[in-house]
């Protein structure tokens, strides 16, 4: 796909999220003036990162992990040589649930259909993705639901499936949210971020 036709696209996906009136959260966007919160980087990355839901910092600014855990997920970037402009990082809900609670399987519904379309425009050779909702909505949804187990045992292993561009590699990751908090967490993590990089 050309460059041009990617961007149109991903126009497209931010003006639907954008008049998503259909979503429990959009009256809750409105009434904080938070923003959507689409994804952000390159269109063509090798690695396409997935979380869970924007917090607080990012509704506010409309960019994804730009908080405490964004500046661990630049910190684990930075630690393999990775500029953030070269990936590409987004959520499966596009919009902030109220106090970051956890998503509901309604709101997956609504919003994921725009995270397997941006799969769809970038092609990723690699997903890797964040805590545990974006790791069990991507391996049932490359039918690797059996391949399911508990982070701490799944965490850093490469899973193959077929994607919208070949193969692709998919690595779940724990959290950086939690990582923050746990030096064992946190020492995993750069670890398989090591794994991301060999990858590419
Ligand atoms: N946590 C997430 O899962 N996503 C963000 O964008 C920020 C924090």
């Amino acid at each position: 796909m050309k460059k041009e036709n990617k961007k149109e696209k991903m126009r497209e996906i931010r003006d639907e999220i954008l008049s998503l009136k259909n979503s429990p959260l959009y009256k809750y966007r409105l009434e904080n003036k938070y923003h959507p919160v689409i994804g952000q980087g390159s269109h063509d990355a090798d690695i396409l990162f997935i979380g869970e839901a924007p917090g607080e910092n990012e509704a506010k600014t409309g960019i994804p992990f730009c908080g405490a855990s964004g500046k661990f997920l630049d910190e684990l970037l930075l630690h393999i040589g990775l500029p953030r402009e070269e990936v590409y990082i987004a959520n499966i809900l596009k919009d902030r649930p109220p106090q970051n609670r956890d998503p509901h399987p309604a709101e997956i519904e609504i919003y994921a259909p725009f995270l397997l379309r941006q799969i769809e425009i970038i092609k990723p050779k690699v997903i890797a993705t964040l805590g545990r909702f974006a790791m069990e909505y991507i391996m049932n949804k490359f039918g690797l639901t059996e391949s399911i187990t508990k982070i701490t045992d799944m965490h850093g292993k490469v899973y193959e499936a077929k994607g919208p561009g070949g193969t692709v590699k998919i690595v779940a990751l724990f959290h950086p949210a939690v990582a923050i908090y746990n030096a064992g967490n946190k020492t995993e993590l750069k670890k398989d971020f090591e794994v991301l990089k060999s990858l590419i």
